[in-house]
């Protein structure tokens, strides 16, 4: 059905976003047996979570770099590349073929430099891309997985994208905070975000402002529980659980 589906892995399910560098194993397991199984060509990205976040959040990034962000700028990005190697250590197991691509040596220039994505997809791996802070014109910046998506979907114009978070999809309103939060099937405009705590990339309405972007180059995209990956089998019918974009 699908033919390239692009996947991001959000840090607030495969990790604690509240514990710094608490990975969630199962959670993660659960999402590359799903995905594995649905045997279509993927690129799959990942958030950093409590792996990136908290360092970030207390060290003020993002920021202009000064001579003593050195040693913080460096924990955040080794935490990046333990994540990312936990997680093409699962999907190995898997059997998929993973690469990781860095963040760090792609966003070069002005725009990301996607070459090595399409160089190993069209060689049967699975390209894994991360969300990582990277040096650029004298400032400290975060990209997201989220950035990312941006970038490869206007490069790849994927059939499916799918965003895996710790929440039923994008509601009214944050489900966590408002108890009769209502999911959105299909999108509102007016949407209510709250600021996730220890998120230094916007949270929810920075993702649903790159989606509404994405939305632009993918034939679908999708917001679904990570915790619940099974749901992607659901996707056109009537009882989805998630949203769709
Ligand atoms: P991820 O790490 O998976 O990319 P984020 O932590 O950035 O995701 O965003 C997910 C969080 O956004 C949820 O845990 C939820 O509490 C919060 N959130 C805030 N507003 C909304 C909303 N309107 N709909 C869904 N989630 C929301
Ligand atoms: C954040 O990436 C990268 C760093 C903080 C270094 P994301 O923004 O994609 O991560 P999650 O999904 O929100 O955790």
């Amino acid at each position: 059905m699908f033919v390239l589906i692009l996947v991001k892995i959000g840090g607030s399910v495969i990790t604690d976003k509240n514990v710094y560098r608490r990975f969630r194993e199962d959670s993660c397991k659960k999402i590359i047996q799903t995905l594995s199984i649905l045997n279509e060509d993927l690129i799959m990205t990942h958030g950093a979570g409590s792996f990136g976040h908290i360092i970030a959040k207390k060290s003020g990034f993002p920021k202009k770099f000064k001579q003593e962000d050195v040693h913080a700028f460096s924990i955040v990005h080794k935490d990046v590349l333990d994540l990312n190697t936990r997680i093409a250590g699962i999907m190995l197991e898997e059997g998929l073929s993973p690469i990781s691509i860095p963040t760090q040596s792609i966003y070069r220039n002005g725009s990301p430099d996607l070459t090595d994505f399409k160089k190993y997809l069209s060689l049967g791996f699975t390209p894994l891309g991360m969300g990582d802070v990277i040096l650029r014109a004298g400032m400290i910046k975060i990209i997201s997985a989220d950035d990312l998506l941006v970038a490869l979907s206007a490069v790849f114009k994927p059939n499916l994208v799918i965003f895996m978070t710790d929440v039923d999809g994008i509601y009214d309103n944050d489900p966590k905070t408002v108890s009769d939060a209502k999911l959105l099937k299909s999108i509102d405009r007016n949407i209510a975000f709250s600021q996730v705590m220890n998120d230094v990339t916007g949270g929810m309405k920075s993702k649903y402002e790159k989606i509404l972007k994405i939305r632009k180059h993918a034939g679908k995209v999708v917001v679904v529980n990570g915790n619940k990956p099974e749901r992607l089998n659901d996707i056109g019918e009537k009882d989805f659980i998630g949203t769709v974009i």
